[in-house]
């Protein structure tokens, strides 16, 4: 990366893109040239004299040439559009004129990183924008950090976006996005930018089933095999939004960051400083297959601890027991899952406080006697004697009025004075802005996990916030939407240097919370509570889009789901949740021997493809609901890969047409599930022929490159 302070130029290398910009001369404001494949700086210095004559030849009258092509977008001067930061100063002055101060570069292992300071002409503030390339992605991490230098008066935070991403003038923006709800999450959906805005965010606390933070904008002709793709995401797990602008032939500039309008601002008190999460943007010229690719490989690489380890089958209560847990009755559930070869045993909900329904006992994070009389130990010992580890769901952000802690502290919870707060899920929400509520949540869950011999937490979280007031401290109301996720974010870090042996998924009534900004912190996500196999297809291919299949838990459960009246052979099921990282969540004590001998079969068979799957490249060979389609997944090596194909409803007498595999090596000889060796030119040339007769019918190919 470049950045030359005598003409102003900035010029970003990842290993196959270019982003370039320039720093205004009178205004200093950095202006927007290229993001694309490799440009040289000549082409980059062309680019900023060129745009920068173009912009002045505008006509100015009603118009500012500038807009659209900001790299940061500042409240006042000639902005007519949304800003990606906005203060109030004394006075009430909204208006910021930024002089660039400094530069500088920085290496650090694997990436460099640029920062760019900004003082402000009129008031005592320092932005400063950060870009962070990777010797081994083509992913562009920006950040903001803003400084209040005055010792006297606070300002007034009202936007502070992480990055402003400008993708080129072109006749048409579209774009991809992934929305949903609870039960029905990451759906991809499709939208052509029109000329005004389009907003997609969360504004419930977390991150959200509604909408996910990223989208990818092509000119509309994009496929999964090819065209260019602009995509971004953000780093943050609470309150959100994503602004795209255009208007009439200029560029679509995408506003992106954590927060939202409506709360009131965020005080920044004198000599404080502010840093807002990653902003994380990808170029891509091969559709949207090679952008998952980059996607999943920078995920791997630079964001999920420990991702080079491969995830365990895992068994989950839930389903099977729902709120009915006793120490017999989970006995009894680990000798089948351990029989069946699982290899985590996860108690989920009910064991703590008096919690006997979702009526009670949130926050009350002692072992309930009643149903386990002798603690946690004797269910662990034996699940740890049956060689699998131990887990436990937790869900440390709430309370039931209905609770010793609630009866304690109900000032611990988001309220207004002398209202009664909504309850959703019969829970509230904690302050976890508050730095004594954050230390109890982590007092309480060390003591759990220092008691117990325990290997993995899933961290649940199942309301969005309301009644969002602080009586004790109304002036830092507007921080609790950022200061309650760096709560969660802080007792977490705590946790997992403290115990470096847990893992954590992190879960929000399913995938409430599924974003890079938890990623950072937990092993896996729960993608969704709907375990109907056919929905899960759908919220897997939209999930594939951004989240490597390492991160995405999928269980096996009952016949029919809680969710759907389907009926859903057990190995159309299985193959589903092998895309992922498999677990199981049926009730076993109901399983008949040929479900628990298939079961046993096909979790042998996971264990020996797993690799490929965690670890491999994914590659979406269709879409679900088509006649029939696949997932397939190769290693970084080309020697090994798995076809998981899939039909859910057989028309008309026909049979699958060839699916055309993809990422083998062309002249390899590839052995078929270990029968006939097909030439990797053929197998994505021509495609391989499942044999699939009937609905809901799937298969497993295994490819093994001859040597
Ligand atoms: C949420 C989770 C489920 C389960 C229940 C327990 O809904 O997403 O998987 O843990 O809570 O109450």
């Amino acid at each position: 990366m470049t950045y030359d302070a005598d003409t102003g130029l900035l010029l970003l290398d990842t290993p196959h893109t270019s982003y370039s910009a320039y720093v205004g001369r009178e205004d200093d404001i950095p202006i927007h040239t290229y993001w694309g494949p490799p440009i040289t700086a000549e082409d980059a210095a062309y680019l900023a004299t060129s745009t920068a004559e173009r912009l002045a030849s505008q006509w100015a009258c009603f118009r500012s040439a500038a807009n659209r092509h900001e790299e940061y977008p500042l409240d006042g001067g000639l902005q007519f559009g949304r800003a990606a930061l906005s203060v109030e100063f004394p006075g009430a002055v909204r208006t910021i004129e930024w002089r660039l101060a400094r530069h500088e570069i920085t290496a650090g292992p694997g990436h460099q990183e640029l920062a760019l300071w900004f003082e402000a002409r009129h008031q005592e503030l320092t932005v400063t924008l950060y870009y962070r390339v990777y010797d081994d992605s083509d992913v562009i991490d920006r950040s903001v950090v803003v400084r209040n230098d005055s010792t006297t008066d606070a300002v007034d935070v009202h936007r502070l976006d992480s990055a402003a991403w400008v993708t080129p003038e072109q006749p048409r923006h579209r774009m991809t996005h992934l929305t949903g709800r609870w039960a029905a999450e990451t759906q991809v959906r499709r939208t052509d930018l029109t000329d005004g805005h389009l907003v997609l965010e969360s504004r419930r606390g977390i991150t959200s089933h509604h909408a996910n933070p990223w989208f990818a904008i092509d000119d509309g002709t994009a496929t999964e095999e090819s065209g260019r793709v602009y995509s971004a995401t953000l780093h943050w797990s609470g309150s959100w939004r994503m602004l795209a602008q255009r208007e009439l032939d200029e560029p679509a500039q995408v506003l992106f960051g954590w927060g939202h309008e409506g709360f009131g601002p965020r005080r920044l008190e004198p000599g404080e400083v502010l840093k807002t999460p990653v902003s994380s943007g990808l170029f891509t010229a091969d559709g949207f297959g090679a952008m998952s690719h980059a996607w999943h490989e920078y995920a791997l690489r630079h964001v999920l601890p420990n991702s080079g380890e491969l995830r365990p089958v895992l068994f989950n209560s839930w389903e099977a027991t729902g709120f009915d847990v006793d120490e017999a009755g989970q006995r009894a559930l680990a000798r089948q899952a351990a029989d069946l070869g699982c290899e985590l045993f996860v108690l989920d909900d009910g064991w703590f406080g008096r919690r006997s329904g979702d009526q009670a006992g949130l926050g009350d994070w002692w072992v309930n006697t009643g149903r386990f009389p002798r603690g946690l130990k004797p269910l662990i010992d034996e699940v740890h004697a049956l060689g699998m580890g131990f887990g436990l769901w937790i869900e440390p952000e709430m309370v039931n009025p209905d609770s010793d802690l609630y009866r304690a502290h109900p000032e611990w919870t988001y309220h207004y004075a002398g209202r009664e707060p909504h309850t959703m899920r019969h829970q509230l929400v904690l302050n976890l802005a508050r730095p004594d509520v954050a230390e109890w949540v982590f007092g309480e869950l060390d003591a759990l996990l220092s008691a117990n011999d325990i290997q993995f937490v899933k961290w649940d979280m199942n309301r969005p916030f309301t009644d969002t007031g602080w009586p004790e401290q109304p002036d830092r109301q507007g921080r609790l939407w950022l200061d309650h996720v760096t709560g969660v974010y802080g007792v977490i870090d705590a946790l997992r240097r403290k115990h470096p042996g847990v893992a954590f998924e992190a879960c929000s009534g399913g995938g409430g919370r599924v974003d890079f900004g938890i990623m950072a912190r937990t092993d896996q996500f729960w993608p969704s509570d709907n375990t109907d196999a056919l929905d899960r297809r759908y919220i897997q291919h939209g999930f594939s889009h951004l989240y490597p299949a390492r991160t995405m838990s999928c269980w096996v459960t009952d016949l029919p789901t809680f969710i759907n009246k389907r009926r859903v052979p057990l190995s159309y099921r299985f193959h589903v949740a092998m895309a992922g990282v498999l677990g199981i969540g049926g009730d076993l004590n109901a399983w008949t021997a040929e479900e628990t001998e298939e079961a046993r079969r096909l979790i042998a068979q996971y264990k020996e493809i797993r690799h490929i799957v965690q670890h491999g490249r994914l590659h979406r060979l269709g879409e679900p609901g088509r006649s029939a389609s696949a997932v397939q997944y190769v290693t970084a090596d080309q020697k090994e890969s798995v076809v998981l194909v899939y039909q859910e409803a057989q028309q008309y007498d026909s049979n699958p047409a060839p699916i055309r595999l993809r990422g083998l090596a062309p002249e390899g000889g590839y052995r078929v599930d270990g029968g006939a060796v097909l030439s990797g030119a053929l197998l994505m040339g021509h495609g391989i022929t499942p044999q699939l007769t009937g609905d809901y019918a799937s298969t497993l190919i295994r490819l093994e490159l001859l040597a």
